[in-house]
């Protein structure tokens, strides 16, 4: 067995930050653990990534970004995600397909059923056994993102924080999408609420971090440790 893990929200909402949390955390508890993100992950995913973020990228059409968060997605699953979760670890992904029917579907207006179509295409079908839903009100994110862009410089030696937030092309949008994207997640999850756990961000890093690490506890069990004897 396998566990397949990943974060979504709106922008600023501190995906990045818990799933490196978790990642820490389930590698000291010795598990078989990736972390990766979406658009991203591999090598030809990270250059497609720059291609769909830039924020010089204003003529680009609401298809072509479609089929390029897909085809990063397509690379990622293949090279990456698939593979692993074959070897019966755990996999945790910044961002996946979900992103895709909220921002391309809810918010640029694209046809659900075929950003489905495309996204089978592109995944195979594989979807996450879990899926962690942080619930910000979206100015909120937005804002948070405004500051830790202006204090790059003064974070903290020894921060989990890797990476400051960009600011991208999605980022920019006007809040009216952002509100789209963010009742888009909502439907998604009335959808299938059993694969989805809301939990509120507005709530410090660490309390947040405790609580997706209690909602993962049980699925644990599915996966067995490095060391232990399968
Ligand atoms: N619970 C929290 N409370 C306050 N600030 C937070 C919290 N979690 C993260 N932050 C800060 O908010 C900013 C955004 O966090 P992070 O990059 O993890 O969000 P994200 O959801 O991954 O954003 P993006 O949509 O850009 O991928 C960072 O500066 C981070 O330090
Ligand atoms: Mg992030």
């Amino acid at each position: 067995m396998s566990l397949f893990i990943t974060f979504e929200g709106p922008e600023g909402a501190g995906k990045s930050t818990q799933a490196r949390l978790l990642y820490e955390r389930l590698q000291a508890m010795d598990y078989p653990v990736i972390l990766t993100r979406e658009p991203g992950g591999t090598r030809i995913s990270e250059m497609i990534r720059r291609i769909v973020m830039d924020l010089r990228h204003t003529e680009m059409a609401p298809t072509t970004e479609t089929l390029l968060f897909s085809a990063a997605r397509a690379q990622l699953v293949s090279e990456l995600i698939r593979p692993y979760l074959n070897t019966g670890g755990i996999v945790l992904c910044d961002r996946y397909a979900d992103s895709t029917f909220a921002h391309q579907g809810y918010g640029l207006g694209r046809d659900l059923d075929e950003l489905q179509a495309i996204t089978t295409v592109a995944t195979g079908g594989l979807m996450p056994d879990l899926t962690f839903y942080l619930d910000l009100p979206v100015d909120d994110g937005l804002y948070r993102k405004q500051v830790a862009k202006g204090r790059v410089e003064q974070s903290s030696p020894g921060s989990t924080f890797t990476t400051p937030p960009e600011w991208n092309r999605l980022d920019a949008r006007d809040l009216a999408y952002h509100q789209r994207v963010a009742a888009g997640f909502a439907e998604l999850m009335r959808r299938d609420p059993d694969r989805w756990r809301q939990l509120t961000a507005e709530q410090p890093v660490s309390a947040l971090a405790e609580q997706i690490a209690q909602e993962v506890e049980p699925m644990l069990k599915r996966v067995t440790r490095l060391g232990a004897d399968a």
